[in-house]
């Protein structure tokens, strides 16, 4: 083990870390992006390595981690399925074995969540997710990051997280990977998500891995879903991964499309959020997303800001 490793960390999905943690991140994630935004050089990285194993295709998730891990003096391997032995069977254990022993840092796009499990299992170093097909973990980070510089009271510690509890958070669309997390996040952050899926697509509080049912509700009908919200949010009706039901998801969520009417029956400063990419017209009216209440590329560019804080925490522990 390098120097600077008190304790290995994994971050495999939303609830890895407690409520605390997510406050200091949030709060390290506030100063790292200031200093960018005032062009401070902050390297507390220099000499480590991240590699980054890409197994789905991938804009945000590359671009912030890698521009992220050069912006604090490290540098990055990118390495895909098509250009590694990942894409010929070498088992993922032993991949975990080998790359670890060259690299500080690893973050994985794969399918299965078993999967970046396993290759946890066996690394040497902390492994982040970026994204699997059960959770996406880096974004729900964002996506909070957003709603708190947006919504949330910024007091000597940082930004008042106990302002979530009592929130809600409308989920219109599939009951996938990130609607995982975003349940994951309110069971611990407090608030509640009222999830509106089609039916056949339910999220599955088993798969979710959360005990306390009642951080969300389900409606049949999005518009149900979305009175009150504080953050109306959706993502693709077909995942990466699932492309062979793409003619059946678009029969089936023809009415899952996030559009004025829903936004309208939310609070009057409700914001909308997509982790993007997204497709005008299916799950969401070009109206909604290129709108006033509309925050998508502030959530896009906080991938990259709260990851860094991810990585220093991850890397380094606690800064001071
Ligand atoms: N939101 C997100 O993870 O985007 P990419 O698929 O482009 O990485
Ligand atoms: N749910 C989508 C998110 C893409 C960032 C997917 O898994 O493809």
């Amino acid at each position: 083990m390098k120097p600077g490793y008190s304790l290995m960390r994994h971050y495999l999905q939303f609830k890895d870390f407690r409520a605390e943690e997510y406050a200091y991140l949030f709060e390290r994630a506030r100063v790292i992006k200031q200093r960018f935004k005032n062009y401070e050089k902050y390297q507390p990285l220099t000499d480590r390595t991240l590699a980054m194993i890409f197994e789905k295709a991938s804009t945000r998730t590359r671009v912030s981690f890698e521009a992220g891990m050069y912006q604090m003096g490290g540098s990055v391997v990118h390495l895909t399925t098509g250009d590694s032995q990942l894409g010929r069977s070498e088992p993922i254990e032993d991949s975990a074995r080998v790359i670890s022993r060259m690299v500080d840092l690893v973050m994985i796009r794969t399918f299965e969540q078993s999967k970046i499990e396993r290759f946890a299992a066996h690394s040497r170093v902390p492994v982040i997710n970026g994204l699997t097909n059960e959770f996406h973990p880096c974004q729900i980070l964002a996506d909070l990051l957003t709603y708190l510089e947006h919504r949330a009271p910024l007091n000597a510690q940082g930004y008042d997280l106990g302002s979530l509890k009592g929130k809600v958070v409308a989920w219109v669309g599939d009951g996938n990977n990130m609607a995982n997390t975003w349940l994951q996040a309110a069971e611990i952050l407090g608030f509640t998500v009222h999830v509106s899926t089609p039916s056949g697509y339910e999220v599955d509080p088993a798969v979710a891995g959360v005990r306390d049912t009642s951080c969300y509700r389900v409606f049949k009908n999005p518009l149900d879903a979305c009175r009150g919200a504080h953050l109306v949010t959706t993502d693709v009706w077909t995942s990466m991964g699932y492309e062979a039901e793409n003619e059946a998801r678009i029969k089936a969520f023809a009415d899952w499309c996030v559009d004025a009417e829903m936004m309208a029956v939310a609070q009057p400063d409700a914001l909308f959020m997509h982790c993007l990419p997204a497709h005008r017209g299916e799950e969401v009216t070009a109206e909604v997303i290129d709108g006033p209440q509309s925050v998508v590329w502030d959530e896009a560019e906080n991938r990259m800001h709260v990851q860094k804080a991810l990585m220093e925490y991850l890397l380094l522990g606690r800064i001071g």
